[in-house]
């Protein structure tokens, strides 16, 4: 699947500063992690480097600060959390240039088993142009020269959907580039399922537009058995097969490519299924008036499946073998829209002998809250990535990770 070296493949680190691109962009809450599913994904090629007794230098981006060095978008707390975690002082140079002197003179300086943070990539608006501009060809060259241009691994899978400085800039400028054991893994667990899926192969799409999974959902039906719709973008196929659906989520101009894919789903022989019931409220709130319908009314919306759907979903998963999943099926922010969501995780969760992905920011949010991550094959660290890969785009981080 992933032609390219690893990070297993480095004989000789020791001593040899290596540059580290992961993708650290994680939720920040006035200065708190609150999620820390990416720091926690590049802790194992970070400790694998240290205990080849590398000098490991990290980069990542954080947010868009499109060039501003904006103090909330600082790297500050992620270097506290790496810290913690890795049981070594990482250091963290608070530097608006970020390639500046003394982060220069702070990576020269590094001593083996050391650890050392770039404040983020993005503070410098060169960052995002790679390819469109001779600034950034300078400044993936600032960041290559930090590791004597000898050895980078590429670890942001979340960051791979894009061509950047510091993930296919630098990757170009080494003498040996690899991936790290992130990626592999994002690689291997995503690409399997949809390139080589042991059979029955059930994806189950939601999450509240169509518009963000348009291609998603047609290039999953080339390749799975079954699809299963939930969430705001259900009610955009249920209204172009003439369904009322009150006041829910709805995109009327991609009407016409909900039938598309009804009608794909049945000349492939794919099984689509969208909800028979709908858990309805009055107003986008926890505490709104609710009930259970089949036939939706007027000045009602949709905010979760209902209980026949649930099943139909549960039955739909029982015999999987592979599974993708993306999106939520309903508002299960409020607790009281929360079940289809919850009852679709279980029943994944609960599945034996097969390959469960989970992939994309809100349907991870759900899986950790609900509190089945640990029952999950695998939860990809990728969101706007993920969401690419499952569109079989080539990604162009994964590219320049295999050399391309
Ligand atoms: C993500 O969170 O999807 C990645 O880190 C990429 O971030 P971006 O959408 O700001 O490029």
């Amino acid at each position: 699947m992933l032609s390219k070296k690893t990070v297993d493949d480095l004989t000789n680190v020791a001593g040899k500063k290596v540059l580290v691109r992961c993708d650290f962009n994680v939720p920040l809450k006035e200065g708190v992690i609150q999620n820390y599913n990416r720091i926690d994904g590049a802790l194992p090629t970070i400790k694998k480097l240290l205990s080849m007794d590398a000098k490991v230098i990290l980069c990542s981006h954080l947010g868009k600060p499109k060039g501003e060095p904006l103090p909330e978008m600082s790297l500050a707390p992620v270097a506290e959390a790496l810290t913690e975690r890795l049981g070594v002082a990482v250091k963290f140079i608070d530097d608006p240039q970020v390639t500046g002197a003394e982060t220069q003179k702070a990576a020269a300086e590094l001593k083996e088993g050391e650890v050392l943070l770039l404040q983020n990539t993005r503070y410098r608006a060169e960052e995002t142009k790679y390819g469109k501009d001779e600034k950034a060809e300078a400044y993936a060259k600032e960041l290559a020269a930090l590791c004597d241009n000898e050895i980078f691994v590429n670890d942001a899978f979340g960051t791979a959907h894009r061509a950047h400085c510091s993930n296919v800039g630098v990757a170009k400028l080494t003498k040996e580039s690899v991936v790290g054991y992130l990626m592999e893994k994002e690689i291997k667990f995503l690409g399997e399922a949809v390139e080589n899926p042991v059979r029955p192969f059930v994806a189950i799409l939601g999450g509240a537009k169509v518009s963000d999974k348009i291609n998603v959902i047609n290039n999953l039906l080339e390749k799975v058995d079954t699809l299963i719709i939930g969430g705001g973008m259900a009610y955009t196929f249920l209204k172009a097969q003439g369904q009322e659906v009150g006041n829910s989520l709805l995109e009327a101009d991609k009407m016409d490519y909900a039938l598309e894919m009804i009608k794909k789903a049945e000349e492939k022989g794919v099984k689509l299924l969208l909800p028979v019931d709908h858990v309805v409220g009055k107003e986008f709130s926890n505490d709104t008036e609710k009930k259970t319908v089949e036939t939706m009314e007027a000045s009602w919306s949709g905010y979760d499946i209902g209980p026949k759907t649930i099943e139909l979903y549960k039955n739909a998963l029982a015999d999987a073998k592979t599974v993708v999943w993306n999106g939520p099926m309903g508002v299960f922010e409020f607790e009281n829209f929360a079940q289809g969501t919850l009852e679709v995780c279980r029943a994944v969760a609960e599945l034996k002998d097969a390959t469960t992905v989970v992939g994309g920011g809100d349907s991870v949010n759900a899986v950790k809250r609900l509190g089945f991550a640990d029952k999950m094959t695998h939860i990809s660290t990728g969101g706007g990535a993920s969401l690419e890969f499952l569109e079989g785009k080539e990604l162009p981080g994964v590219a320049a990770a295999q050399g391309k």
